[in-house]
């Protein structure tokens, strides 16, 4: 997903740009670019390949003093990466410039046409299009406001665009089916845009969610700095809006070195901040909400990690309500026709609540009649504004592109929904055993985290192996999969996630002296569980067993044991044996010397299918 940020008003707008864009490049990062009205009234456009410290360093010693910007970081989809892709496309002779997030499905129908009336594109991307498009009705005799609008309902996909109009000194944007949100700082009589909530955090002090196909229109010369329209051209009231209390600490890593291992170690006052918020706080009203929804059956409906705490929730729910819930890919799901029936509950976990594909399959679902519940980090987010009910996962920011504190987050605000649905409501007896419950975890998880030294004594045997594979049985089953895709996500290695059981149908044969078998064993089905460890040693894999605490039987077969405190906690036991996997693939990575935070290909919220 890129990154998009706008700016107008007093204060000089290309800090602001920038400051951002810094905030958003976990997002997207492949090159950075921003385009500004300099002082003797040039459109200009500064933008390279690499991360934003490159196109800052282009910036130097350069007259950059603006009252309006607009900049961007790609995470490329069309045409390769390089200065040429980046992005702001600008015709600077005609004063416009413009940024992009998403896809134009439709860019080589418009490449042609536009081709066709003389335009020369300049780059490889779909995005150019729009600019071209724009510069081809002003050249039909349009002014800016409807060449935006008409150039708009001629694209196809999802989308959210930025433009900067010389002529005018104004900003517009407008979105479909991709994140923007506006903001204003009536203080400073500043206005904002952004692809995200938190590059806006300490400077705008009221954010705005504009809906699809409204036209959002920045301008000091209105008497309201920020305008919404329709795209007939009358306003709109089509937008959300809330107070933005989102802090932003510039040193938001304190002391550690990555956001991810700053995350890991969050988790515990989350878990008891989660208590809080849904059992005294205003999540209690959300969770009844969600009881109220039908559940004859449940679709969990996810991507990636959540699609792994969807995995865990899946085990919460059935075990303990019997209630069937169907695991649903969602890029698969959304393109298979799926049998739906209104009397069914559609279950969405994402930490964005934009990722494309599981936005697409919540849309599926409502066409079906089905009603839709997520499971979301991101207030306001599209798949947050677009369910029957949502349940907040209260995870807070999360940098690192690998998620960690937001997987903790959405199987625990799973297992509370399972409890809900089980004692029909939240009685303070069911409340006190559950935040006992909760509070409990939290404290095995300080005790686990200060224990990191132990995991990165394993981490520093282990890294240099040629091959990876987790194993576990039951709710394990997930937590295998999730620490193959951590490993996978920031070490750069090829880990794979297995069931225990199914090693031995085919698998095993990669067994050999060289590969690592992380076994995930809990206090349920252990023998087995033992048994396919025996499996792997009998054939010279090594062995790393992260179980139960005091184990003789698994001290004795591993060659590396991590004994976990699991007493009481049983059924939230995959919680914690997952905490040693976040740290395990961190130290491993770290020893690798890959980039943590932002992992190579990679960008944190993927809004493209
Ligand atoms: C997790 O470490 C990955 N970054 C990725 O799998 C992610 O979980 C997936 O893209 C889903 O994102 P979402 O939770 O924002 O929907």
């Amino acid at each position: 997903m890129c990154g998009i940020v706008g700016h107008l008003g007093p204060q000089n707008s290309v800090d602001v740009v920038i400051e951002g864009l810094k905030r958003l490049e976990y997002r997207g990062y492949d090159s950075a670019g921003v385009s500004f009205i300099s002082s003797d009234n040039e459109l200009m456009v500064y933008k390279k390949k690499g991360e934003i410290a490159n196109l800052i360093s282009e910036l130097d010693g350069k007259d950059i003093k603006a009252r309006s910007s607009i900049g961007h970081t790609r995470w490329a989809t069309h045409g390769g990466v390089n200065d040429q892709n980046a992005h702001p496309h600008a015709a600077p002779e005609r004063g416009l410039s413009m940024v992009h997030n998403g896809i134009i499905e439709n860019a080589n129908e418009l490449r042609d046409f536009l081709s066709s009336k003389g335009h020369k594109f300049e780059s490889e991307t779909d995005s150019e299009c729009f600019l071209r498009l724009m510069l081809f009705h002003l050249d039909e005799g349009l002014d800016i406001k409807d060449a935006v609008i008409q150039s708009f309902k001629k694209i196809k996909g999802h989308s959210a665009f930025v433009i900067l109009y010389k002529e005018t000194d104004e900003i517009y944007a407008i979105k479909n089916g991709a994140p923007l949100v506006c903001g204003i700082n009536d203080i400073n009589s500043e206005a904002f845009v952004s692809s995200d909530p938190y590059a806006l955090a300490g400077m705008a002090n009221k954010i705005y969610f504009p809906e699809n196909e409204v036209l959002c229109h920045l301008s000091p010369s209105n008497q309201n700095i920020l305008n919404f329209y329709e795209l007939n051209g009358e306003k709109s009231k089509r937008y959300t809006a809330k107070a933005q209390n989102m802090d932003h600490d510039p040193a938001a890593k304190g002391d550690y070195e990555h956001y991810m291992l700053k995350e890991i170690f969050e988790q515990p006052e989350l878990i008891r901040s989660l208590t809080q918020f849904y059992f005294k706080g205003e999540g209690k009203d959300s969770l009844l909400k969600a009881l109220s929804l039908p559940r004859k059956n449940v679709h969990i409906t996810a991507c990636g990690t959540a699609f792994y705490a969807g995995m865990v929730i899946k085990d919460f729910i059935e075990k303990e309500n019997r209630i069937p819930c169907k695991l649903e890919i969602a890029s698969e799901f959304r393109y298979r026709n799926p049998v739906l029936s209104n009397d069914e509950l559609a279950l969405f976990i994402s930490q964005s609540g934009e990722t494309a594909d599981t936005l697409a399959a919540q849309q599926l679902c409502k066409e079906h009649g089905v009603k839709t519940l997520s499971i979301v980090n991101t207030e306001g987010s599209t798949l947050y504004r677009d369910c029957d009910a949502n349940l907040l996962i209260r995870a807070g920011i999360e940098i690192g592109v690998a998620s960690t504190k937001a997987f903790t987050q959405q199987a625990l605000t799973g297992y509370l929904l399972s409890q809900v649905i089980k004692h029909n409501g939240m009685t303070d007896e069911v409340r006190n055993l559950l935040s006992g419950k909760l509070s409990l975890l939290a404290e095995r998880i300080d005790n686990l985290l200060a224990r990191e030294d132990e995991i990165k004594a394993i981490a520093k045997s282990i890294y240099q192996y040629n091959g990876y594979f987790f194993t576990g049985r039951g709710i394990y089953f997930p937590i295998a999969l999730e620490g193959a895709l951590k490993l996978k996500e920031i070490a750069y290695v090829h880990a794979e996630g297995y069931a225990a059981g199914e090693l031995k149908h085919g698998p095993i044969a990669l067994i050999d002296d060289q590969k690592v078998n992380v076994a995930l064993v809990g206090p349920e089905l252990f023998e087995k569980t033992v048994s396919n460890i025996q499996e792997i040693k009998a054939r010279d894999g090594i062995i790393v067993s992260i179980g139960p605490k005091n184990n003789k039987e698994l001290d004795e077969i591993s060659d590396y044991y991590f004994g976990v405190e699991l007493e009481g906690l049983e059924d939230l036991s995959p919680i914690c044996l997952n905490i040693v996997n976040q740290l395990l693939s961190y130290h491993i990575a770290k020893l690798l010397g890959t980039d943590i935070d932002k992992p190579r290909n990679l960008a944190k919220s993927v809004t493209v299918e």
